[in-house]
């Protein structure tokens, strides 16, 4: 499949603080934040440019803008939104969607409880993000609810991924690149990757 490990030493370093369990709530949604910014930027790095003429107070030119519709954010609820807000800063104009979802915690089997997108997602790029892949279950019902309504350019990402959830995302939609700062060892019986850094939702919201 098409992994992207962005290994970034600003992301490694930061990282490392929030997966340190002495590290509060306060911190670790900074922390998710900032970590949001240098994705981004990693994410939207081969976005196409057209050239569009504006007039600086010297003189007309053509300069660069990025090309096509706007960018469309899709969180899923809860701790997607700490990344959402990062990203945000850094592209403000971008719709949003959010998709609402938690595991069952015997069947981990993702529940849907909401679903609220903008009507036109064909042919915009849409990326998906939250920080936590583990089994994929989240991820991979979100890309079918996004793809049933038109989206055709999707990009998967997450801060932390587990190899069983890498292979099950990459296996059931191939066509979704993704991109996470860490691939970790495995995840235990529960459900939650190891060593992480715990239940993201949790350690931003409490
Ligand atoms: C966590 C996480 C992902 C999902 C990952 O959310 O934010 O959405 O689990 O697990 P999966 O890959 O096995 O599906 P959770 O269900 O804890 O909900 P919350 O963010 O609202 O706390």
């Amino acid at each position: 499949g098409n992994v992207t490990v962005i290994d970034h030493p600003m992301i490694q370093h930061k990282l490392t603080i929030m997966r340190n369990k002495e590290t509060s709530i306060a911190g670790f949604r900074r922390l998710l934040r900032e970590i949001a910014h240098l994705m981004c930027y990693e994410v939207t790095r081969d976005l196409e440019l057209e050239m569009i003429d504006i007039e600086t107070p010297m003189a007309p030119m053509k300069s660069p803008a990025i090309k096509g519709k706007k960018l469309v954010f899709a969180s899923i609820l809860r701790a997607g939104n700490g990344l959402l807000d990062g990203m945000l800063d850094l592209v403000p104009a971008a719709r949003v969607a959010h998709i609402g979802m938690y595991r069952d915690h015997e069947t981990l089997e993702p529940v849907e409880y909401y679903f609220k997108a903008p009507s036109s997602l064909e042919d915009r790029l849409i990326i998906v993000v939250d920080p936590m892949l583990a089994t994929a279950n989240s991820a991979t019902a979100a890309m079918e609810k996004l793809k049933e309504r038109g989206a055709n350019n999707i990009r998967f990402l997450c801060l932390l991924a587990a190899p069983e959830g890498i292979k099950h995302f990459t296996e059931a939609h191939p066509d979704v690149p993704v991109y996470t700062a860490a691939i970790d060892d495995h995840l235990n019986e529960k459900g939650y990757i190891v060593p992480g850094l715990g239940d993201a939702g949790d350690r931003m919201y409490g």
